[in-house]
């Protein structure tokens, strides 16, 4: 009984070593992915929802989601709200962080936003570098529909002509919103 206890005991421990290798490392190659992990701050998530300017019909998407904070909080404002995320672990997280929240119309697809479909949606959140967004552009342009809302958090779009620039609250460039309106 005692050599069966310290059996399943040991499976156990090991699958419990095995979740967290997995988990730690699906983070930490979401720190040397495209776009590296880092969350958008309280007061540029309120500014980026506040250029964005959701209406409650809006369909909205996160390229790259993180913990999911920004499509919890944009979900609140409009219709739909959903998050693209290569990480194992961000994906998990932001689906407790769902659960818990019980925003039912917030959702997460562990799923590279270069293959997300982007002809149906009002507004898209960005917090990307310079070569992710550049790469991410013609996408954007083929895409999103005439009047579709594109906010940038930390990098402008190269060769695209803001609509507006929000100059980050703590003088932080890298905190910087840009807002772009599809022609
Ligand atoms: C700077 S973080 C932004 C997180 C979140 N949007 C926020 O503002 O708090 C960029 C995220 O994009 C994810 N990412 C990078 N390349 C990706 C890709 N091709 N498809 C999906 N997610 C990607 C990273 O794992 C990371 O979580």
């Amino acid at each position: 009984m005692l050599i069966e206890l310290l059996i399943v005991l040991q499976v156990l421990i090991g699958l419990a070593f095995i979740t967290l290798t997995i988990f730690t490392g699906s983070l930490v190659l979401a720190l040397f992915s495209d776009a590296p992990f880092v969350v958008t701050n309280k007061s540029t998530l309120r500014g980026m929802l506040s250029q964005a300017n959701i209406k409650p019909n809006d369909v909205i998407v996160d390229l790259g989601s993180g913990d999911g904070r920004l499509v919890l909080a944009a979900a609140r404002q409009g219709r739909i709200a959903t998050g693209f995320e290569l990480s194992r672990s961000l994906f998990l997280i932001s689906q407790i962080r769902k659960l818990i929240s019980g925003t039912s119309n917030a959702h997460f697809k562990r799923q590279d936003f270069f293959t997300a479909d982007l002809t149906h949606v009002d507004v898209v959140l960005a917090y990307l570098t310079t070569p992710a967004i550049k790469k991410l552009r013609p996408k954007l342009e083929q895409e999103l529909p005439a009047g579709a809302r594109v906010v940038s958090h930390g990098v402008p779009i190269p060769g695209w002509t803001p609509a507006n620039h929000l100059a980050s609250e703590t003088n932080k460039k890298l905190d910087d919103v840009w807002l772009y309106i599809k022609e």
